[in-house]
């Protein structure tokens, strides 16, 4: 009981808002280097940089990006995702979520996962 009073129940969290490095960092395609750490996909396509929240929006597991197939496969129910992160197979009832994008006065790209955004917001791509 004495030994549990010097080791506090702590979750330690991923901070949310990040640097990921210059746009010119991402070749085109899907990105997976902060999904392990940070649960995005930072996605290129030819005229903009975007991160697709790594959350299925049916109950919540964790999709696998599926190069092969060009599209994002949820393991729990079957819901699948294009490479934009549009719902179009299994009981996913929207797209998955992007999250706020910005630029740095260096030029680098800040994400903030604690800021959801719609893919059609202004804050939710950087233009290339
Ligand atoms: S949680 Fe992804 S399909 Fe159900």
């Amino acid at each position: 009981m004495t030994a549990r009073f010097f080791y506090p129940r702590v979750l330690f969290e991923p901070e949310t808002r990040f640097r990921i490095g210059p746009p010119g960092d991402f070749v085109p395609g899907v990105d997976e280097r902060f999904k392990q750490s940070h649960r995005i996909w930072v996605v290129r396509d030819q005229n903009k940089l975007f991160a697709i929240h790594a959350k299925c929006t049916h109950l919540g597991c964790t999709p696998n990006w599926l190069e092969a197939e060009n599209k994002f496969k949820c393991p729990c129910h079957g819901s699948g995702f294009d490479n934009q992160g549009r719902n179009y197979e299994g009981p996913a009832p929207r797209p998955m979520d992007r999250v706020h994008l910005e630029l740095d006065a260096e030029g680098q790209v800040v994400v903030d996962t604690s800021r959801l955004r719609p893919a059609e917001a202004k804050d939710a791509f950087i233009a290339l």
